[in-house]
């Protein structure tokens, strides 16, 4: 495997994934009850600014145009603060790192949001990435790594105890048709085992030839509601690396539609998206199971 996260850290893609992660996260905190959060493909939880996690160019097109800027949305506004307290965790005898310079990835925004009732477990394949990450989680207890293969594990940890879960699937996609489809798997298996499991899976936007026709195998075999959130900056068929990133959310919270509808506009705004690119957010699969 070629991929290292860190090239990739804080861009506009990862940017787009983490402002819904976090107001997915405090969407299902509105209620009381504990829940788990589980991640299969976790990377090394935070990109320093120096030494060799440090972030690619790339940030500069995502959370470096964030960093300083003052949304109207509360979502952008969560995210921000929550990247903030996140560094500032990691970090705390030392000047916060020139804004845009470090980035805090998915388990650590988790991390930081997790309340005492709930509990989280990253995984992640690579070994050295893996002890970064543990090492990054130090500060925060109730976020437990494995150095595992994420999609095998999710077997034996669902159903959780808490019979609550946010589960955030997020492959490199080095093999994109491949592992379109195994995500597409995992999340069914998660599904099947707590029904009520809330998934993000991402995927990336580079060929929509390839996202079609998977888009209506997931149409097809999904039985929960599931929202659809895109924000592009390329055509999405152009040649260049990525045009764009995608999330399906299956079991989306209440509301979380509408809101969406309100912050994503605003967030391609921020992240200079122009009129090649574009926002979308549309049921995949409607409550009743039926396909859009
Ligand atoms: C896109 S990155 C994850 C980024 C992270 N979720 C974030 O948003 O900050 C994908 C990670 O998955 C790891 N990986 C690849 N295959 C894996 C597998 N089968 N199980 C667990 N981790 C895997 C890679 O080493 C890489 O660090």
């Amino acid at each position: 495997m070629k991929y290292r996260h860190r090239f990739h850290a804080g861009n506009f893609a990862d940017v787009h994934k983490h402002v819904t992660l976090v107001a997915l996260l405090q969407a299902m905190q509105r209620k009381d009850k504990g829940l788990f959060y589980f991640e299969t493909h976790a990377g090394r939880g935070w990109y320093s600014g120096h030494g060799d996690s440090q972030p690619g160019s790339e940030i500069r097109e995502g959370y470096a145009r964030l960093a300083g800027s003052t949304p109207q949305s509360d979502a952008i506004r969560q995210f921000l603060d929550t990247e903030s307290a996140a560094c500032a965790a990691l970090t705390p005898d030392k000047p916060q790192p020139r804004a845009g310079s470090a980035y805090a990835g998915s388990p650590l925004l988790a991390a930081t949001l997790l309340r005492e009732q709930d509990r989280g477990l990253c995984c992640e394949l690579l070994a050295p990435e893996c002890r970064a990450l543990q090492q990054s989680l130090h500060a925060w207890p109730r976020m437990r790594t494995l150095c595992a293969d994420g999609l095998q594990s999710l077997r034996s940890q669902f159903p959780p105890r808490e019979r609550r879960a946010l589960l955030l699937i997020d492959p490199p996609y080095e093999d994109p048709l491949a592992e379109l489809d195994t995500a597409l798997s995992a999340a069914l298996e998660a599904l099947t085992r707590l029904a009520g499991t809330v998934v993000a899976l991402w995927y990336p936007i580079k060929d929509d030839r390839l996202l079609a026709p998977w888009l209506r195998r997931c149409a097809a075999r999904l039985r929960a509601p599931t929202l659809q959130c895109e924000l592009w900056r390329h055509p999405r068929d152009s040649r260049v690396a990525l045009n764009g990133s995608g999330l399906l959310i299956i079991n989306a919270p209440w509301q979380l539609d509408t809101q969406m509808q309100q912050w994503l506009p605003e967030l391609g705004t921020l992240l200079g998206i122009d009129a090649q690119g574009g926002t979308a957010v549309r049921w995949l699969v409607q409550e009743s199971g039926a396909a859009q």
